[in-house]
């Protein structure tokens, strides 16, 4: 072997081992300045130690790109700059979402002081920032432990109900006895586009959390409807049609080691978990390959016809701590679509192939519509919180031959039996007819033959005169 090839295999092999993430370990950090990094040693720590390389940069300096050579240079970006209005050699919203176009990940966090950069590009995703020096505010949750109480650290706990995002204990029930888990959140709410799917609000806050200023701690007196409870945006999430995720969250601060060590929050698995999520970690969802036959033969023909009976089959698996694991659903569907569906039925999980395997098989028998055309196949999977699958094949159905319909209908029974009644009573007409002896005629006939017989000697006599 030479011994580049030695090393690439050496390479690939690091490679496989480290890689935390699905797609890709190369994490780009934005920071005020290369030393505010230090606030944000255990957040970043943590993404190292799961096997991240992470390049820290500061949001001045020129020399950073998001591109190379027309490639993306990272595959997961860390906004923790909120007040720079550019980052980069002049780098603006429209590059950021350009990277996410891309296929690169993203998690944003602002701040009360955010600038036009950070409201640009978060409107482009559907969250909305309240204006500069707003804060969220909580006379009821807070944080308790501070002497001077702050009731601009939120004590957040209204957590959408999204296990493929967040751990059991922020998104299942609790159990008795256990404390409802907060996270401590100082910085600025938003709004969020409710319309749309793709945009999950994560971190919601309490009915009794607003949006206001500092001073004089009153909601501020706007023309739109005031921001509180579940429309009070904390932390939102948005996943794109092409399966890049990004995070939006108000507040630098949560992600900071003063809020993550702090008693009584979660921000510690809070935080973790958006990373993981965000940066296709966990719930990364893939095909691994399907295939349709006719049940009969257990062949693909090159087109079936109509009624025909078939086997779909899909495979499907999905990716969290390090590895790529069956995916456990009763909730596959497929769809046979020509312009409508004409068949939407759920599909069964194989079981046999569960065990040792990395990917779940799902299959149904399907009997084909009667109806020929051009049918695609599809099997469209979107959940919350998982990456979309959409899997689609283009099928011909052609008619029966001439020659391929049955040669008895059964709805044409009664048909049958009329015309076979019919023969049979003409027939039998026939024969009543042929066969029967009537001693009228007979005697007529009789009549009738003498007089012939009188006829003829009449005639004789004629002559013989
Ligand atoms: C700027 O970024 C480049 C890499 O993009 C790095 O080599 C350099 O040290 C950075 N400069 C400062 C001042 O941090
Ligand atoms: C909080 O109050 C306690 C006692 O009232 C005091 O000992 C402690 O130093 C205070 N802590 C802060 C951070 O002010
Ligand atoms: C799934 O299994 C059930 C029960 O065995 C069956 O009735 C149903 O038709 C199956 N679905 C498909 C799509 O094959």
């Amino acid at each position: 072997m030479k011994p580049w090839t030695c090393l690439a295999l050496a390479c690939a092999l690091l490679g496989s081992t480290n890689a935390k993430s699905a797609s890709g370990d190369r994490v780009l950090v934005l920071v005020p300045k290369v030393e505010s990094a230090k606030h944000y040693s255990k957040f970043l720590g943590s993404l190292e130690t799961r096997g991240f390389e992470v390049s820290i940069r500061a949001a001045s300096n020129t020399s950073v790109a998001l591109q190379i050579d027309g490639e993306r240079a990272f595959d997961h970006a860390v906004l923790l700059a909120p007040a720079a209005k550019k980052f980069g050699d002049g780098l603006g919203p429209l590059d950021f979402t350009r990277f996410v176009d891309d296929g690169g990940n993203m998690v944003v966090a602002a701040s009360s002081e955010l600038s036009d950069f950070h409201r640009k590009l978060a409107a482009q995703f559907g969250v909305v920032f309240e204006p500069r020096s707003t804060w969220a505010i909580d006379h009821a949750n807070y944080m308790k432990q501070n002497n001077a109480s702050d009731h601009k650290v939120v004590a957040a706990s209204n957590f959408a109900p999204a296990p493929a995002i967040l751990s059991p204990g922020f998104a299942g029930t609790l159990a008795k006895n256990q404390q409802k888990p907060a996270v401590y959140f100082k910085g600025i709410a938003h709004k969020y586009d409710v319309a749309n799917p793709q945009l999950v609000p994560l971190l919601t806050g309490a009915i009794t959390t607003y949006s206001g200023k500092d001073k004089g701690e009153k909601p501020i007196e706007n023309a739109n409807a005031p921001l509180n409870g579940k429309s009070l945006g904390l932390v939102s999430v948005f996943q794109t049609r092409s399966n890049a995720r990004v995070a939006f969250a108000g507040s630098t601060a949560m992600f900071s080691d003063a809020l993550l060590s702090k008693r009584g929050g979660d921000n510690q698995r809070f935080v973790e978990d958006v990373a993981k999520w965000t940066m296709q970690e966990k719930s990364v969802l893939r095909e691994t390959g399907h295939r349709h036959h006719l049940s009969e033969t257990g062949e693909q023909p090159s087109h079936y016809r109509v009624s025909n009976e078939i086997v779909y089959e899909i495979d499907l698996s999905v990716y969290r701590d390090d590895a790529w694991h069956p995916y456990v659903a009763d909730d596959v569907q497929f769809e046979a679509i020509m312009l409508d569906p004409y068949i939407r039925t759920t599909l069964n999980r194989t079981d046999s192939t569960l065990s040792a395997s990395e990917t779940a098989t799902y299959h149904g028998d399907i009997k084909l519509p009667d109806r020929y055309g051009t049918f695609t196949f599809r099997v469209n999977y979107k959940r919350t919180g998982y990456s979309n699958v959409d899997v689609k094949d283009t099928v011909a159905i052609w008619p029966l031959r001439h020659d391929g319909y049955p040669r008895f209908l059964s709805a044409a029974y009664p048909y049958y039996t009329g015309s076979f009644v019919m023969v049979i009573g003409f027939l039998a007409l026939c024969a009543v007819w042929l066969f029967s002896d009537e001693p009228e005629n007979t005697e007529k006939a009789a009549a009738a033959a003498s007089k012939e017989k009188s006829k003829a000697k009449n005639k004789a006599k004629n002559k013989s005169s």
